[in-house]
């Protein structure tokens, strides 16, 4: 199984590009959850997409269409989602092949605030659905206090965390599976 995650920070120390990283440890041996970060993807413009999707939304879009599951962490900026992660989604919105769509999806969000990502993660949840998405609902992983989540190796500090990520990849590992089966029985 191939498992794509997906940073919503450009930051080079992101906790959100180290917390899939820690993620590593919980795939189910045999998958593989390869990292893509969203950097240098321009804005939004219909009028650029009418000359033809720029080269590095193209590449995203095929690795999210090969991808069994896609898995999202992000940071929250102002209350939100960081206009970089809202900004590719609207450009894989517009790619024929609708990559998102039916696509198992789980998000999770680190933050240095006390919400976790809270409220990034409930509009990023409805910006999904017109995505047709098929989202994971449960565990909600929501790290706080980012700045003291990681051991110096990468791995998360905390017990309770490593417990929601494990439980977050095995409900996004079934799911895929389930669904797997599913089309292949229809
Ligand atoms: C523009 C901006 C807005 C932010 N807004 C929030 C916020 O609404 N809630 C929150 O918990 N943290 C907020 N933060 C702090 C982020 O949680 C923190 O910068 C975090 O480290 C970003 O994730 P990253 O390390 O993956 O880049 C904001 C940071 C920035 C730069």
């Amino acid at each position: 199984m191939r498992i794509l995650g997906i940073s919503g920070s450009l930051r080079s120390g992101s906790y959100n590009t180290q917390a899939l990283r820690a993620c590593n440890v919980f795939v189910p041996e045999g998958s593989v959850l390869e990292i893509a970060t969203l950097h240098d993807i321009p804005l939004y413009n219909a009028d650029v997409q009418a000359e033809g999707f720029p080269e590095n939304v193209v590449a995203l879009s095929e690795r999210v269409v090969a991808a069994d599951a896609v898995l999202i962490c992000s940071p929250e900026y102002n209350f939100s989602v960081p206009g970089v992660l809202k900004n590719v989604l609207d450009w894989l919105s517009r790619v024929d092949t609708k990559p998102l769509a039916s696509k198992p999806t789980a998000i999770m969000g680190a933050s240095t605030g006390r919400l976790g990502t809270a409220r990034m993660q409930y509009h990023l949840r409805q910006i999904l659905v017109s995505f047709d998405a098929s989202l994971i609902n449960k565990p909600e992983v929501m790290i706080s206090g980012a700045s003291t989540a990681f051991n110096e190796d990468g791995s998360f500090a905390d017990e309770r965390t490593v417990s929601v990520v494990q439980s977050l990849l095995q409900a996004l590992v079934k799911h895929t599976e389930m669904l797997k089966r599913g089309r292949s029985a229809a």
